[in-house]
């Protein structure tokens, strides 16, 4: 603004009136000129020529006392007596002097003497955009939860600039995002009041904290601005389910792994935070039917390990479902897959079961005769099944294996002989191929039984007896003895006088006891007429058929 409008202005406003006339109408209403500056100007910044504006003669000014009275009590203007200029003599401050966007005047009285004469001048101190707006803070802060609904209002901080007008504040923006947007509304003497507004819902999960600036600007050439950070904390809602690491956890444990053995961890995570994220593991099926699994769960790490007894004969594979619930006040959770197999140990013996037996072998039986069935089973699989079975090599026995390999028979090897050995105890032995071995024997006892094989044996052949005549008739005078080695009945011998040999029936003096062997004469030998006889005795058994032998006995 230079000197030329401020001299237009004054022109325009330039009359004189009297003293009386003022008095009348009111000062300000009649002010004789009006002049405006900028505030802030320097001190000697030249407002107008007051003397030459009020028609005054400028080489009689010094004499006339010209001076400038002022209402305020400082001095903001002063006159130069020398050429009648009004100047600045105290930087001014238009916010100082005056609140609000009205326009911003000051009154001054310009006296002159002999005659006394007043004059009204008002200076319009235009306002200049010297204040920047400004926020109470320098930031600001909302906790807004995740899923509030769009259209929610969050009142901003107001900035504040003291300049009028244009120079105030114009306009609030906001830095682009996709979830909010800013609205201002007027509130009477505060102005603008901005707002943010919740345009599409948050996702705690996606961003949890978004920065924004918002700018408040004047409306100023050139404009001034002053900022702030607004953070929006995203608070947590439990909207996620918490997720297994795996599809399925699968692992393979020997049944024989002792209580305490670390099977795997199972792992689901949340992304929500807080109790919202913590997770507790349970084993599903605990809920109907207790302890029924051979595992436990550690419900804060997820962590399975094996409670005992496992066994693979009674079950290979356990599908199991852990549950993973997060500790939120709704609480969310899934499942995770486990796949436990569990492998043989060779820890079963096999078994030998015998299904028939003929415990009792005649000694006559022919080789490949059947003494026993038996099926041999073993509960373990793989190499833990496949089982062996054998009998001592020494015994006149042997297995056959029936061709599906589950079954054998025992039959003799030999003829058995019960004079040699009459009773078996037949040690059958099962043995897998396990490692280590596992075996079971079964003893089977066999006896032999007598068939009548031999016949009985005179204790001496043949026999040769003296006997001195006169002998007295009826007494017995010898004996004779046969074994059998045959038992019972095959083994009971009767003994007998061969009576049919031909010739003089010298046995019909002689009588022998069929249970014993002893013999005794009817009559008394005369040695002149009888030196010397002979006869056979015939031993018998008592089998079926019987077996017999004969001896000659030769008397003398
Ligand atoms: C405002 O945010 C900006 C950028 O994020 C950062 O550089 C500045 O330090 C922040 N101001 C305050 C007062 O936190
Ligand atoms: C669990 O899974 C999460 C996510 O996959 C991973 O960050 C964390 O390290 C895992 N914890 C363990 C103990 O493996
Ligand atoms: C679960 O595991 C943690 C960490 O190893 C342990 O402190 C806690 O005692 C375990 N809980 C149970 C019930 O074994
Ligand atoms: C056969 O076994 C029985 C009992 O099991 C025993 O009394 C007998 O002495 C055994 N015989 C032989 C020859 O080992
Ligand atoms: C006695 O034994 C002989 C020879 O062993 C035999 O030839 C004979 O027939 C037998 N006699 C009788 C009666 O058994």
């Amino acid at each position: 603004m230079g000197t030329d409008r401020k001299s237009r202005t004054s022109e325009k406003w330039s009359f004189v009136f009297n003293v009386g006339l003022l008095l009348f109408f009111g000062k300000q209403a009649f002010a004789q000129i009006r002049y405006s500056i900028p505030e802030e100007v320097k001190e000697g910044h030249a407002v107008g020529n007051v003397a030459k504006d009020l028609g005054l003669e400028i080489t009689s000014l010094s004499d006339r006392r010209f001076r400038v009275v002022s209402e305020s009590k400082e001095t903001f203007f002063e006159v130069d007596s020398d050429n009648g200029a009004l100047y600045v003599h105290k930087k001014i401050d238009r916010e100082e002097l005056c609140q609000g966007s009205g326009a911003c005047l000051m009154e001054l009285k310009i006296l002159v003497e002999n005659p006394l004469e007043m004059h009204y001048v008002v200076v319009e101190i235009i306002d200049v955009n010297d204040h920047s707006p400004s926020f109470p803070e320098k930031e600001q802060t909302f906790e807004i939860a995740e899923h509030t609904l769009p259209g929610k209002q969050f009142q901003l901080h107001t900035a504040r600039d003291p300049d009028a007008g244009i120079n105030s504040i114009r306009t609030y923006t906001l830095t682009a995002n996709d979830h909010f947007r800013l609205e201002t509304e007027e509130f009477g003497e505060d102005g603008k009041v901005p707002f943010l507004i919740l345009q599409r819902p948050l996702d705690r999960e996606h961003t949890a904290q978004h920065w924004l600036l918002l700018t408040a600007n004047d409306g100023g050439k050139p404009s001034k601005s002053a900022t702030i950070n607004i953070t929006v904390i995203v608070s947590d809602v439990n909207d996620n389910s918490p997720v297994c690491d795996k599809p399925k956890y699968t692992i393979t444990i020997k049944e024989n792994a002792p209580a305490g053995t670390f099977l795997l961890t199972v792992n689901a995570s949340d992304s929500d935070e807080g109790m919202n994220s913590l997770i507790e593991y349970s084993l599903r099926s605990k809920l109907r039917r207790p302890s029924s699994e051979p595992f436990d769960l550690n419900s804060s790490t997820g962590t399975l390990t094996v409670k005992g007894g496992l066994d693979y004969e009674e079950k290979q594979v356990y599908e199991i479902k852990v549950l993973a619930a997060d500790k939120g006040a709704v609480s969310l959770s899934t499942h995770c897959n486990v796949v436990v197999r569990v492998e043989d140990v060779n820890d079963n013996k096999p078994e030998i079961d015998i299904t028939s037996l003929s415990s009792r072998i005649p000694e006559d039986a022919p080789p490949g005769t059947v003494v026993a069935l038996m099926d041999v089973t073993d509960l373990d699989s793989g190499v833990n099944g496949q089982v062996v079975c054998s009998v001592p090599s020494y015994l006149p026995f042997e297995l056959k294996p029936s061709p599906d390999g589950q079954s054998y028979s025992l039959v003799t090897k030999d003829y058995l002989d019960k004079e040699t050995m009459h009773i078996y105890n037949i040690t059958i032995t099962a043995k897998d191929l396990g490692n280590p071995v596992q075996s079971s024997t079964k003893v089977i006892q066999v006896d032999v039984v007598d068939v009548n094989d031999n016949s009985p044996v005179f204790t001496e052949s043949p026999y040769t007896f003296y006997v001195p005549e006169n002998n007295k008739a009826g007494i017995s005078i010898f004996s004779v003895s046969a074994g059998d080695a045959d038992g019972g009945e095959n083994a009971a011998v009767t003994y007998s006088l061969d009576r049919k040999i031909p010739g003089p029936t010298l046995t019909s003096f002689l009588n022998i006891n069929e249970a014993d062997g002893t013999i005794s004469a009817l009559k008394g030998f005369d040695f002149e007429t009888l030196k010397m006889f002979q006869f056979q005795v015939v031993a018998t058994d008592s089998g079926t058929p019987s077996l017999s032998s004969n001896v000659t006995v030769n008397v003398f």
